[in-house]
């Protein structure tokens, strides 16, 4: 098994490209399934997860090109063969439930195994089956997977989420593109990859209003067509980059960087010490001094601090100076790092949803696992810092959501390899 291995110490200078995002592609490819012409998407990642998805899509008769080394890919759904969404894919990853709301707008029937992913507390399907159950389709567990039928088609309704869920919103979202009449959500998320989705959506031909804000407002239309539509910036890919001249000290420019993206990330980075400025390229990053300082961070769903950015963040508290509160709202069981960087040398007190992070001057490179996809770049990020050599692994999380990033970090000056075993 593959393992990447990080001497610490050396300061960063260049460019990083950033990607296009990894949880926008995961929304925009099963958007294909509502229509029989073709989706061709622009600047995606390559990524396994998006393999995984691909396999998804393939197991249900959708023909997938793709083109420029991954960067485009071509998605048919004119012949499709299936809606059974079967638990040997859905299991390698939990977004593979967003195929659920567009399988049964435009084939009024879906089968999907309930699914798996990053071990990162239960993530249940609730909400997204109360909202779909609004719009009038009949769901049911069955050996671990949802059936669900939509007699006569789905229904335009007023959808109140109990939470603003990401995912939810999305298979509203696309379901509600070919449902009978206006679909409102209320308390919808309102996270960028939304945003993104809505605007593809758009250009396929749907009606949509309010995306980026809590109130969507969908008026069904009879068919989608065909559409070209370029991935939103990876902002999780971009924060995680941001990071690494905090660790490692020197300065990064990440390519594509958008504040509109990060914004809440920026707030905490300038009260930490961290300097941004906006170039023509995209962001550019230094810290103001040698060490960072302590900033307390609360997960939120956006405009808040990200979930997906709380593992680097706490890496980079573990050095600062003073103590840090980290609260982590979104998922419970999200502190599994934690365990991995107190045996590079921090000092973190986790209780519940609560971490307390008293910086110390300098970690230390010890053999760690990555437990899922956010911790293992926290490890990688801590290993820029730390002194000696640091060897994660486990790395497969890695490739899920990060395309080659032993050689964007090298490219910057970073002493990293990927190691096979
Ligand atoms: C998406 C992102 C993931 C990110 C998360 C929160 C993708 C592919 N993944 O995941 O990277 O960490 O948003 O920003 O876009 N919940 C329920 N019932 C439901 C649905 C969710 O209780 O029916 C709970 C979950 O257990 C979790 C919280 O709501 O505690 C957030 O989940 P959600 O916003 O749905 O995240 P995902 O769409 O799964």
């Amino acid at each position: 098994m593959d393992s990447i291995v990080v001497t610490g110490g050396t300061p960063l200078k260049g460019q990083i490209a950033i990607a296009g995002a990894k949880n926008a592609a995961l929304t925009l490819m099963p958007a294909t399934l509502l229509s029989e012409e073709p989706l061709t998407l622009t600047n995606a990642p390559r990524l396994s997860d998006i393999a995984t998805m691909t396999a998804l899509l393939q197991s249900l008769g959708v023909e997938v090109t793709s083109m420029q080394d991954g960067k485009v890919q071509v998605l048919s759904s004119h012949a499709m063969t299936s809606t059974t969404a079967d638990y040997e894919i859905v299991r390698k990853m939990r977004a593979s439930n967003l195929v659920l709301g567009p399988l049964l707008a435009r084939h009024h029937q879906a089968v999907v195994s309930l699914p798996g992913g990053c071990a990162i507390g239960a993530r249940p399907m609730d909400i997204h089956v109360t909202a779909l159950e609004a719009m009038g389709a009949e769901i049911e567990l069955k050996d671990g997977y949802l059936h669900a039928t939509a007699k006569g088609g789905l229904k335009g309704a007023k959808v109140p989420l109990r939470f603003a869920s990401v995912g939810a919103t999305e298979n509203v979202l696309m379901a509600a593109t070919l449902a009978k009449g206006t679909t409102v959500i209320e308390n919808a998320a309102r996270e960028p990859e939304i945003v993104d989705l809505a605007h593809c959506l758009r250009r396929m031909g749907a009606q949509i209003e309010g995306e980026g804000t809590s109130t969507i407002t969908i008026q069904g239309v009879d068919r989608l067509g065909a559409a070209t539509h370029p991935v939103v910036t990876d902002r999780i890919e971009l924060g995680t980059y941001m990071l690494a001249p905090v660790f490692a000290g020197g300065e990064v420019e990440c390519l594509g960087g958008r504040l509109d993206l990060v914004g809440s990330f920026v707030e905490k980075l300038d009260a930490a010490g961290v300097d941004v400025t906006e170039t023509a390229g995209g962001l550019k990053v230094k810290r103001r001094s040698e060490r960072a300082k302590a900033v307390d961070v609360t997960t939120e769903v956006f405009p808040g601090f990200p979930t997906d950015l709380q593992a680097q963040m706490m890496a980079m508290l573990c050095t600062a100076d003073g103590t840090s509160v980290l609260e982590e709202k979104i998922f419970e069981n999200r502190f599994m790092h934690a365990p991995e960087l107190i045996r590079m040398g921090a000092d973190i007190e986790v209780q519940g949803g609560v971490a307390t992070v008293t910086g110390v001057k300098r970690l230390k490179g010890a053999p760690v696992m990555a437990t899922d996809l956010r911790a293992s770049v926290s490890l990688i990020l801590a290993g820029l810092a730390a002194e000696g050599e640091t060897t994660v692994s486990r790395i497969y999380h890695l490739d899920r959501g990060y395309e080659h990033i032993e050689e964007k970090l090298s490219a910057v000056g970073a002493k990293i390899e990927r190691v096979s075993s």
